[in-house]
């Protein structure tokens, strides 16, 4: 469903990505995880056009993104949805005119149907009992579960989360990793989450990569990470500077 082939990317002078290569199938839950700046965001940035490579392919459903027209890539963003780290909701209006918003504006739906249908939204993502609450009066997980809610209104095939449990507290981090393992996971739709929140990637991960100095230290299982004797992915999951390479201390 998404493939990275030999991507590079230099953002001011620092070489970014190196030679990046990864495929992700449909319906999996990829994680992408690494240390900060180690171009995780830049990553999925680059897979619905926001930055381009320097080299390299990258393709969505066959599709090659970076040499895609300004309105197919608006149609790739349907596809690829993408909730960023701060949910960014309208605090004048509900939640519920959040999520009828996309609704109103893509399916040409108005009124009562177009409030149902948002509910529908809702309910997948656990937040229906939400629906006329003001954004503002709601902490950062149950924002950015409405988030999401209108995020799937698009009914993309795959979701980006960019660091979605950063700032949340433990337990509606780990609401949040229930809905990606749950609901989620059902609709068979791919999530593809950027994290340094190794216990939840642990927790949903399908297989995951990491990023290391712009290149891909590990690609696997949770499990086979575990196994894994890379004293870089140790240090990394174990939270143990002591244990990383004195020549890999860069950043
Ligand atoms: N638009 C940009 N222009 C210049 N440099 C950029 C740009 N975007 C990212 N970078 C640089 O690219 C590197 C990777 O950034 P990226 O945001 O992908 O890191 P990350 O792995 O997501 O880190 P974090 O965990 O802190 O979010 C960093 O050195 C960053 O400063
Ligand atoms: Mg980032």
């Amino acid at each position: 469903m998404i493939a990275f082939r030999n991507v590079a990317i230099t953002l001011g002078n620092r070489n970014v990505l190196n030679c990046v290569s990864l495929d992700i199938k449909k319906g999996e839950i990829f994680c992408i995880i690494g240390r900060s700046g180690a171009g995780k965001s830049v990553m999925i940035k680059q897979l619905v056009g926001l930055l381009h490579p320097n080299e390299g392919s990258i393709q969505f459903e066959g599709q090659e993104v970076t040499t895609m027209k300004e309105s197919e890539r608006i149609e790739l963003r349907r596809k690829c949805g993408m909730v960023f780290q701060h949910a960014t909701l309208f605090d004048s209006i509900s939640c519920i005119e959040n999520v009828v918003l996309p609704i109103r504006k893509h399916q040409g739906l108005r009124g009562a149907p177009a409030r149902e249908k948002a509910l529908q939204f809702m309910a997948q993502a656990g937040v229906a009992h939400l629906a006329e609450r003001d954004p503002a009066t709601l902490g950062p997980g149950l924002r950015k579960l409405v988030a999401i809610a209108r995020t799937l209104t698009m009914q993309p095939h795959a979701i980006l989360f960019d660091e979605p449990t950063t700032g949340l507290d433990p337990l509606a981090a780990r609401k949040f990793d229930r809905l990606v393992k749950g609901p989620l996971a059902q609709s068979g739709i791919t999530q593809v989450l950027v994290s340094h929140d190794v216990r939840s990637v642990f927790d949903v991960a399908t297989r995951l990569a990491m990023l290391h100095e712009g290149k891909i230290r590990f690609i696997g299982t949770p499990q086979q990470l575990l196994q894994s004797r890379d004293p870089v992915l140790k240090s990394f999951i174990e939270g143990r500077p002591d244990l990383m390479p004195e020549t890999e201390v860069s950043t």
